[in-house]
């Protein structure tokens, strides 16, 4: 069966499939006027991107498994001005105050959903996910990272200096849990840990999960402590079920935040060589 299928009625062969294909596995028929036609190496390097039933205006190309019907149009009315779409990446924050409040089921499932639209290298889109609900594990866990810093702190004293490691452990001794910031959930990103680019792809979906949250009223906060810990403290890596073929690519806490800023700090200006 061939790998897609193009309705030459609707067919305007403006070649649109052909030049966004990413691999170049969609092309013209050579001589003759035509619909494009699958390379004979379409199945060994297609990325299943979707690209070209996306880009198709007349809804004509059809992927043996893809049909425009099942990707949403994209709304002009929706688009974004540059005002808002600056405002909407400036205003992302990390947030470290939690209510003590649960995130319902559905608006962490939203979230993943989200990440999930984010690039990944060959489109391998290489992500597992494991959501800590439970906010009495999120301590449990915290408490576990804790173990790990105290073993650096005793093993590479300078590398825990550099880190800050010293000064969290002595948190918590105060009763101050600064590893999941008191968040009611933590999400662990992982996949295979011999695939090359976990650490980018991971990094990506975790990027767009947190532009996403404060659209559903929630805040998040990369967890650098935690995401360390978890490939490096087998106990904490054995406590949440990751796969042991598995690595973390990243982690997030998440929850309701108990504040609300209300400007937009600045940043570094841009280091840039125009050559
Ligand atoms: C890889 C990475 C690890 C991070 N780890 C932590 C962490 O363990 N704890 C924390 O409170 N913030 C952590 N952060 C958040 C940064 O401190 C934060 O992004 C930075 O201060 C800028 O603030 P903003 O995100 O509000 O713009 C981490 C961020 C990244 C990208």
């Amino acid at each position: 069966m061939e790998p897609f299928s193009i309705d030459a009625q609707k067919c305007n062969q403006d070649e649109l499939c052909v030049n966004v294909c990413p691999t170049g596995v969609i092309r013209m028929p050579s001589g003759a006027d035509g619909t494009p036609v699958p390379t004979a190496d379409f199945s060994d390097w297609c990325l299943a991107c979707g690209h070209c039933v996306a880009v198709c205006p007349t809804e004509a190309f059809r992927l043996q498994w893809l049909g425009s019907e099942k990707c949403l149009p994209v709304e002009k009315s929706l688009r974004l001005t540059a005002q808002q779409a600056e405002q909407f990446l400036r205003s992302r924050r990390s947030i470290r105050n939690f209510k003590d409040k649960p995130v319902e089921r559905d608006k962490l499932e939203k979230l993943l959903q989200m990440a999930c639209y984010a690039p990944s290298a060959k489109n391998s889109q290489p992500w597992h996910w494991t959501v800590v609900e439970d906010s009495a594990e999120v301590r449990r866990l915290a408490a576990m990272v804790v173990d790990w810093m105290r073993a650096v702190i005793d093993l590479y004293p300078q590398q825990a200096k550099e880190r800050g490691l010293l000064r969290v452990v002595a948190a918590w001794d105060a009763g101050e849990e600064k590893i999941c910031r008191g968040a009611p959930h933590v999400i662990v990103v992982h996949g295979d840990k011999d695939y090359g680019f976990g650490a980018e792809d991971g990094a990506l979906a975790l990027s767009h999960l947190e532009l996403f949250a404060p659209v559903l009223g929630l805040g998040s906060c990369w967890g650098g402590y935690f995401y360390s810990a978890v490939n490096l403290h087998p106990p904490l890596f054995k406590a949440l079920g990751l796969p042991a073929d598995h690595r973390a690519f990243g982690a997030v806490m998440v929850g309701y935040p108990v504040f609300r800023y209300q400007r937009l700090p600045q940043r570094n200006k841009i280091r840039v060589v125009w050559r």
